[in-house]
């Protein structure tokens, strides 16, 4: 499988850990047990019991040690098995296999509310190249709302239409008043790279007032601006920066609604997104709150989830989607320089591993 692994992925939400919970997760092709240890720190390590491949998760917890479903091994937080009940005594000094029994265990950081996990090469996690993703975090003047959806399609296709405001008057007629407009009001797109970052900037200027404004910002004027800035960073790391604002006053005059949108493949042909989504206007609606939830969850589950799933089928099974030669849009090139950086890494990924390889076949050698 190619995917990158010298890389931070999204692995959930911190809430998500609540209540000692045991959380399995296939991420990146691996199967992972998340949980939070008695002391507050969260740890990720396998979810397959070595013995004969039972999901930990689905185990009991006995202070920070995890126990098999299937026949009571137990592992600490590092992914260490501490005990085998059916040995001499419940020691492991019959066996041998356990006492050198020891789960991968993962680079975890949690910060914004969100968990990432390192996939690769634990000497090399670096917690600075997580992309910044502060702007969505709750705090006083700000309101969270969190979810995330399994795609059955490749990562990338989602990553495009994440990338993507062109599908909004096609694909989502609700967010139109049901009504087709194109061509009533301006928009304006531009992309930049700077470096291996990505941003596409769309705003859609003296537009009218969509049914969800209404909620987020009761006082709203017929007439908006909607500004959608994505920042992407590799492999899945999209910064929504978007708001709906009056017409004509510099941004400065409405609801700002940023969102972290990442998506990590679970295997080539399906992935997470998770999302969350931060306001910072009526802050205690509970109406606001169910709308965000509610619109989002529904406008994934059923429009872009369904129509990236339906594309990856037409695909018949192919996941690169350059090496079918698609035609390409003006506004497809945020998502096809995203597309290219990632390609880039795996090759830069794969020379340096092949490079590491070949150095320790070298010191074997002299040894
Ligand atoms: S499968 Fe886990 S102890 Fe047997
Ligand atoms: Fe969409």
């Amino acid at each position: 499988m190619a995917f990158l692994k010298n890389v931070w992925y999204c692995a959930g939400f911190s809430h998500e850990l609540d209540d000692a919970k045991l959380l399995g997760r296939k991420l990146v092709g691996e199967h992972v047990l998340i949980y939070r240890t008695e002391s507050g720190e969260a740890v990720a390590m396998s979810n397959v019991c070595p013995h004969r491949f039972a999901p930990l998760s689905e185990g009991h917890r006995y202070g920070d040690n995890v126990s098999c479903p299937y026949h009571g091994l137990e592992f600490n937080a590092e992914g260490q098995c501490v005990r085998n009940p059916n040995g001499d005594k419940g020691t492991l000094t019959d066996l041998k296999a356990p006492r050198v029994a020891r789960l991968k265990s993962y680079p975890l950081e949690e910060l914004w509310g969100i968990l990432f996990i390192w996939m690769g090469k634990p000497e090399k996690a670096d917690t600075s190249l997580i992309p910044d993703f502060s702007m969505t975090e709750e705090r006083p003047g700000h309101r969270t709302v969190f979810g995330f959806h399994k795609l059955d399609a490749h990562y990338e296709l989602a990553v495009d239409n994440l990338m993507d405001r062109t599908h909004v008057q096609f694909l989502h007629p609700r967010l139109n008043l049901g009504t087709d407009f194109r061509d009533d009001f301006e928009r304006r797109y531009s992309t930049e790279q700077i470096g291996d970052e990505i941003w596409d900037y769309h705003c859609e200027l003296n537009a009218p007032r969509m049914p969800l404004t209404a909620i987020l910002w009761p006082e709203a004027p017929e007439l908006m601006e909607y500004y959608f800035d994505v920042r992407w960073n590799a492999p899945g790391h999209m910064l929504l920066d978007a708001g709906s604002v009056a017409a004509n006053t510099d941004r400065k005059i409405g609801s700002h609604t940023p969102g972290a949108n990442m998506v990590t493949p679970i295997d080539e042909h399906s992935c997470y997104y998770f999302w969350n989504n931060c306001r910072d206007s009526n802050l205690d609606s509970a109406e606001a709150d169910k709308g965000l939830q509610h619109g989002i969850t529904d406008t994934f589950a059923n429009e872009d989830g369904r129509m990236v799933a339906m594309c990856q089928e037409m695909m018949d099974g192919e996941t690169d989607l350059l090496s079918m030669k698609p035609l390409l849009l003006p506004s497809d090139e945020a998502a096809v320089r995203a597309r290219r950086v990632i390609a880039r890494k795996l090759r830069e990924e794969a020379e340096e591993e092949a490079r590491e390889a070949a150095d320790n076949g070298a010191l074997e050698a002299a040894e």
